[in-house]
């Protein structure tokens, strides 16, 4: 791939500057097409005539440091008989800020591109232009660019001296056609409302948390500045608060030429929904900046409406939630000097993340990332793609090696996909065993625990369930997905059976007694509790007794309304979903929240912030509890025999404390729609299905063929 091309860089380190590459060329002869094919180490804008190049923005894209993706565009209609081909380049992930690393995998390489332009003539002839030393190289107006630290433009900056680029011998393994669907452009706000604070900041309220960056219009004299600050919060007095983007500087600095302007950075991206005006000449108005939200081209797929607004607004935030964190990789967050892949967040949402959105490439492609950043012992990094050097592996995090495959093949029914990944999930379970100090359970390791219960010590993030305990049942459950998964692609699974039995064996001895919600909750969401009545009734205890409230953590809460639901205490799962007050999900609704918190407690009743050094308003992770609204609430389940809704269970579960709830999801073979609602004191159906499906109405099962039913 890309064999004519050179990998080129500027002859010196530039720092975060970002750096312009580019090459004029003539076509005398009829041109009948013209590919452009194109990657970097770095992120890359490129343009040929001054016309962008594609719709991919951050090009190539978040991999594993073992591989870059090669774009490949057709840019026949852009090519002119005088040509001039120029490419910007930032860090991007591969060697800026994120991860606090500053990448330490290629100390000696920078920033560098390989592209080559493909010529086909009308006469038949070719001709192939390459990155190589007649490329030229200059700084460009980007001064400064980072994903943590944001952008400075200098409008007034001169690009005229040019000089040579460098070629470059750097290793060209590793390189692969695009994988995973294109970052794009997705949607523009306008403000909602312009904010003058106590302390006389002018601030634009876009009503929305949102990832992405801006566009900025604006009438200046040359050399006048716009500033700007991003943040997703006003504090309880109403000012500016930005203390939780933590050491991500955020900024945006620009440098005007004179008249009449309009700029949007593009190498950079923020989480906010205020923008703080520090700097504008003349006159910043509603007009002045239109929020651009960037991620992850997907389908949408799933929507979720009830007669409950509060609910219709926690649904609104899961989807913007997703939209802000699915950006090429699943991240954690998007604002603070963060946004990595963390396994246990996709781990957690994943399922509701396919009710959502078509992500099958999506994590088809971070799933090829896992793969090779996985440890030569089995082990699961923390982040992937591994941009972060600590790589321990925590339970529940590291099981996103098998959980994740599995949800994409219930939601999609691909069994390659099992068939690639096989190897890394039977790697992880080797990985727990050999590290694990007590046989058939996984004791003695560090984990993040039921990470941000409410159950531990003020201002701890572990929560009460012991370590142990999760890394166990997580041990039974990854072994007993294994085995299923193995006897889906006709492998031997004799060992991990009896691993399997002797994990539960070692685990009910172990621990006959549980003393957290989430410990009820995996005891029995994995099969584990021996009396399943009985802990069931012990969790429902422990809920009222607690006020009707959770007190789980990213571990126990995506299970919990399943546990309740699927051991009789519907009612209670529902009661809540629409608690209202702290912790909840539903409190952070009214307390105005438009995506899903980190935090259950990330603002108190009187508004104070829990902590500002780990406090995201943009943390998928809790927003799982729509899979349970989906799947049970509404009922639309995938039947593991005919996976990816190739045939099709819809079970819905009304309750008396809601008047109505839809669910539609367009699943591969049609789109599948799960609605109830009372009218005159009784409930009624109305489902539709595209496919062979068993409808369950009220205990009582209907085989029907594709259609809509009411009842
Ligand atoms: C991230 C999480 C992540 C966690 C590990 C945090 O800093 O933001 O979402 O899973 O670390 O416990």
């Amino acid at each position: 791939m890309l064999e004519m091309a050179k990998w080129i860089s500027f002859p010196e380190d530039r720092g975060f500057e970002g750096l312009l590459f580019r090459k004029r060329f003539r076509t005398d002869r009829e041109v009948r097409s013209a590919v452009l094919q194109i990657t970097a180490h770095g992120c890359y804008e490129a343009r040929l005539n001054g016309a962008r190049v594609g719709e991919f923005v951050f090009a190539p894209g978040c991999t594993s440091l073992r591989r870059v993706q090669v774009q490949t565009y057709d840019v026949t209609k852009e090519l002119q008989k005088d040509n001039c081909l120029d490419v910007l380049l930032s860090k991007g992930w591969f060697k800026g800020r994120i991860s606090w690393r500053g990448n330490h995998d290629y100390p000696d390489m920078l920033p560098c591109i390989l592209a080559q332009l493909q010529l086909t003539y009308a006469d038949g002839g070719r001709e192939i232009l390459g990155t190589d030393g007649t490329w030229e190289a200059h700084p460009s107006r980007v001064r400064f660019t980072d994903f943590y630290d944001g952008e400075i433009y200098d409008a007034t900056f001169s690009e005229e001296e040019w000089v040579p680029a460098v070629e470059r011998d750097y290793s060209r393994t590793g390189l692969v056609a695009q994988q995973g669907p294109e970052v794009r452009e997705q949607e523009r706000l306008r403000p909602i409302r312009m904010i003058r604070t106590p302390k006389g900041e002018t601030v634009v309220d876009f009503g929305q948390n949102l990832t992405g960056y801006f566009t900025v219009r604006v009438n200046a004299r040359a050399g006048d500045r716009v500033s700007f600050s991003f943040a997703e919060e006003l504090d309880s007095d109403g000012n500016f608060y930005t203390e939780n983007y933590r050491a991500a500087k955020a900024r945006f600095e620009y440098i005007c030429r004179e008249g009449e302007q309009e700029y949007t950075p593009k190498l950079a991206f923020w989480g906010y929904r205020y923008i703080r005006v520090d700097a504008f000449p003349g006159c910043v108005d509603r007009d002045s900046i239109t929020a651009v939200a960037v991620h992850s081209e997907l389908r949408r797929t799933g929507w979720l409406r009830s007669s409950s607004p509060l609910l219709n607004q926690l649904f609104q935030n899961i989807i913007w939630g997703q939209k802000g964190n699915f950006l090429d990789i699943p991240t954690d967050c998007p604002q603070r000097d963060e946004r990595m892949g963390w396994t246990g967040d996709a781990e957690v949402f994943c399922k509701t993340a396919a009710y959502n959105y078509d992500v099958e490439a999506f994590f088809d492609k971070w799933l090829t990332d896992l793969r090779l950043d996985q440890t030569p012992d089995g082990g699961i990094p923390h982040v992937i793609p591994q941009l972060w050097d600590h790589s321990t592996t925590s339970a529940a995090w590291g099981d996103a090696a098998v959980i994740v495959p599995w949800q994409m093949y219930l939601a999609y029914g691909d069994r390659r996909l099992l068939a690639r990944q096989y190897p890394s999930m039977k790697g992880y379970l080797e990985y727990i065993r050999t590290h694990t100090t007590t046989k058939d359970l996984w004791t003695g390791c560090p984990h993040f625990g039921d990470w941000l219960a409410m159950d531990g010590p003020v201002g701890d993030c572990k929560g009460a369930t012991r370590m142990d305990f999760i890394a166990s049942a997580f041990y039974a459950y990854s072994t007993s997905l294994v085995i299923r998964i193995g006897d889906i692609l006709g492998r031997k699974t004799e060992k991990y059976r009896r691993l399997y039995e002797r994990i539960v064996r070692a685990f009910r001895k172990t621990y006959p007694e549980y003393t957290t919600q989430t410990e009820c909750v995996l005891a029995l969401r994995f099969g584990l509790a021996t009396d399943p009545g009985k802990t069931a009734a012990q969790l429902a205890d422990m809920i009222r007794k607690n006020g009707n409230r959770l007190q789980t953590g990213f571990v126990g809460t995506p299970h919990l309304l399943h546990v309740l639901s699927d051991n009789g205490y519907t009612e209670l799962a529902y009661t809540l979903l629409l608690q209202e007050n702290f912790p909840s999900w539903l409190y952070s609704v009214k307390r105005g929240a438009t995506t899903i918190w980190e935090h259950w407690d990330g603002r108190n009743e009187k508004g104070e912030f829990w902590s500002a050094s780990m406090n995201s308003f943009n943390h998928y992770a809790f927003g799982s509890v729509a899979d349970w609204v989906y799947e049970v609430a509404c009922g639309i389940r995938p039947v593991e025999e005919k996976p990816g809704f190739a045939q099709v269970v819809v079970e819905p579960h009304p309750t008396a404390q809601l008047d109505e709830l839809e669910a539609i999801y367009d699943s591969r073979h049609g789109r599948i729609r799960s609605r109830w609602y009372r009218r005159d004191g009784t409930v009624r159906y109305e489902i539709t299905v595209p496919v062979r499906a068993t409808l369950v109405i009220e205990g009582k099962e209907y085989r029907v063929e594709r259609g809509t039913y009411l009842f």
